[in-house]
C-alpha cells in the first residue's frame, strides 16, 4: 500500500529542539505518522508544553529532555537518554540550531564558538552516538536542518551560512559510510519559515522581502517542513541520501531582478 511507505509504526525519532517550530511541526508529523518520539530543547515548560501537542489524540509515546546542545556531556547523555527511555532511536532529526547574525569585522570568538558548537559540531556528537545502534538493526534516517543560507548567503550571515554549509558536506561524507548500513543521510534546507528564530531577528521591511521572493509568495509555516521531512524519514526516502531536499518556496529560483 502506498501508505506502508510513509508509516513510521514501530520507529522511534529523536528530535533536537523540538519544543517550537520546525522541530515541533516535525515531530508532531512523526507521531502521526506513528513512530514513538523524543524532543530535547533548554526549556522544560516549553518542552512539555510541546509533547502534550505532540502526543495530542495519538497512540504513540512522547518523552522530553532538557538539554543545552552546545554542553557536549550533555549531548552524550541525550543520546543516552533516548536510547533507554524509548529502547532504541532510528530516526535522528539534527534540528536544534540558532543564528546570530554579525558582520565578519565585528565576530566574537563567543559567539563564533556557540553557534558553531550547536549548530554544526553538536550534529556530528549526537550522529556519532546513535549509528551504533541504527548500524546494528540496519536501518536509520539522519535528516539535518541546513537552510537556503547554506547555498546562499547575506551579509552579517557568515557563520550561520558557514554551518549550514558544513552540514551539506558533512551530510554527503555520513552518507557514503552509512549507506552500506541502511542508513541515509540527508538535509533539508527551509527557505523563510514562519518561526520564532526569523521573526525575532528581522525587520518588517526584510519579513516582506522575503516573502516577495519566493515563487509562492509567502513565508512558509512550520508545516510546510513535515512532508518533506517524513519522505526522507521514512521508506519513502529509501533510495535517497546525501541530498540537499530545498523547501524554500522556489526563493532560490531568482537571480536579480
Ligand atoms: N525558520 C526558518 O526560516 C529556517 C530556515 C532555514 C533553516 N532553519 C533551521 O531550522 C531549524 C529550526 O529552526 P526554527 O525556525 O524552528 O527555530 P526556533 O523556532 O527558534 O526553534 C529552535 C529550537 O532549537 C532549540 N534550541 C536552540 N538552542 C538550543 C540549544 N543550545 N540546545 C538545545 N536546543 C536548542 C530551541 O529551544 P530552546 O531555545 O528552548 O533551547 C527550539 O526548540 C534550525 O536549525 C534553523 O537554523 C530555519
Amino acid at each position: 500500500m502506498i501508505q506502508d511507505l510513509f508509516n513510521l509504526s514501530g520507529r522511534v525519532a529523536l528530535v533536537t529542539g523540538g519544543s517550537k517550530g520546525i522541530g515541533k511541526a516535525i515531530a508532531r508529523g512523526f507521531a502521526e505518522a506513528g513512530a514513538d518520539v523524543a524532543i530535547a530543547s533548554r526549556h522544560e515548560g516549553e518542552l512539555k508544553q510541546a509533547a502534550a501537542e505532540i502526543g495530542s489524540g495519538l497512540n504513540v509515546r512522547v518523552e522530553y529532555r532538557v538539554v543545552d546542545m552546545t554542553v557536549r556531556s550533555e549531548v552524550q547523555q541525550l543520546a543516552d537518554w533516548a536510547g533507554q527511555t524509548l529502547g532504541k532511536v532510528d530516526i535522528l532529526v539534527n534540528n536544534a540550531g540558532s543564528n546570530q547574525p554579525q558582520l565578519l569585522k565585528d565576530t566574537t570568538e563567543e559567539v563564533w564558538d556557540r553557534i558553531l558548537e550547536l549548530n554544526f559540531t553538536s550534529c556530528m556528537l549526537i550522529s556519532r552516538a546513535l549509528i551504533p545502534g541504527m548500524m546494528e538493526r540496519k536501518w536509520g534516517r539522519i535528516l539535518q536542518l541546513s537552510s537556503v543560507m547554506g547555498l546562499a548567503s547575506n551579509p552579517g550571515r557568515g557563520l550561520y551560512s558557514g554551518t549550514k554549509a558544513a552540514l551539506i558536506g558533512m551530510t554527503r561524507a555520513h552518507a557514503l559510510e552509512l549507506g552500506p548500513y541502511g542508513i541515509t543521510v540527508n538535509c533539508l534546507a527551509p527557505g523563510p519559515v514562519a518561526t520564532d528564530l526569523p521573526m525575532n531577528l528581522l525587520s518588517p521591511e526584510q519579513k516582506q522581502r522575503f516573502a516577495e521572493r519566493t515563487a509562492v509568495k509567502r513565508w512558509g509555516q512550520p508545516v510546510d517542513m513535515v512532508g518533506p521531512a517524513l519522505m526522507l524519514c521514512s521508506e519513502a526516502g529509501a533510495f535517497i541520501t546525501g541530498y540537499v531536499l530545498l523547501a524554500d518556496g522556489g526563493l532560490l529560483c531568482r537571480t536579480f531582478d
